[in-house]
């Protein structure tokens, strides 16, 4: 792993993470408290098992599912906000203001071109509009080498297509949290490169702080810190 200068102060901190689906006999602890701290500038690999509970470590660090206990502290404007104790809306706020989400089957917006898919981000998180977020949609889509698929709805898209716009999406408007769910599953490996060296930089240059699921043992050089998950025990396995 590469030497890098991080902080060490976490700006994303899950303490004591539990999360059980189902009622009697098909109860099934997901996490089993869970803690893990992100830190600027660092592109952490979170590995393990199908099943072992990573989509649903990254839902809740997220603040997409509420956990059933535990505390997720994210630094915002300059003080430490739990996720989980803000009104619905404030944390819909904070979601659109400060995280990118890279979902495991992408969920674009069927209706809405690539270059759409992107330039709304922009607008919802009030960072840019009109030809600003144009320009801006457009560079990151000429990085992910889609600048010929702009105009194209998901429907007529590639998977590995669709996957780079959602990356595209979760980075454009240069999130402080950037949470990607296996976001090299369906790419073959120049361009599987090309994602992580944009993660990296998100992370290494822009200070964000990034989670990436992957099954996938190739990523290890690009990342910072690595953690194993396994029948919702989490381990962190090494540090660069
Ligand atoms: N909405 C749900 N209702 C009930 N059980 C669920 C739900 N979501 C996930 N689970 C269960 O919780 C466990 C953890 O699921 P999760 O999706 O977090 O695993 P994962 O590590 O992301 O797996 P994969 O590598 O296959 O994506 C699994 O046993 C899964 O069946
Ligand atoms: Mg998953």
């Amino acid at each position: 792993m590469p030497a890098v200068v991080t902080s060490t102060t976490p700006t994303l901190r899950g303490v004591g993470l539990t999360k059980t689906y189902g009622d009697g006999s098909a109860r099934r602890a997901a996490l089993k408290a869970v803690s893990i701290d992100l830190r600027p500038g660092e592109l952490a690999l979170l590995m393990g098992p199908s099943g072992s509970g990573k989509s649903t470590l990254l839902a809740v660090l997220s603040g997409l599912l509420e956990p059933d206990s535990g505390q997720v502290l994210a630094e915002d404007e300059g003080e430490l906000r739990d996720v989980w104790a803000m009104t619905g809306k404030q944390r819909e706020d904070y979601r659109l203001r400060t995280t990118g989400f890279v979902f495991q089957g992408y969920n674009l917006f069927p209706a809405l071109t690539a270059r759409q898919q992107l330039e709304i981000v922009l607008k919802w998180g009030g960072y840019a509009g009109g030809s600003e977020a144009r320009r801006r949609a457009d560079e990151m889509l000429d990085k992910l080498g889609l600048a010929p698929n702009r105009h194209k709805k998901p429907a007529y898209l590639s998977g590995g297509e669709k996957q780079r716009v959602a990356i595209g999406r979760a980075l454009v408007k240069d999130p402080s949290f950037v949470f990607a769910d296996e976001p090299t599953s369906a790419l073959d490996w120049e361009n599987g490169q090309r994602v992580m060296e944009l993660l990296r930089d998100a992370a290494h240059d822009r200070r964000a702080s990034i989670l990436v699921v992957s099954h996938d043992h190739r990523l290890m050089p690009y990342v910072d810190a690595y953690y194993h998950l396994e029948d919702g025990h989490l381990e962190e396995r090494g540090r660069g």
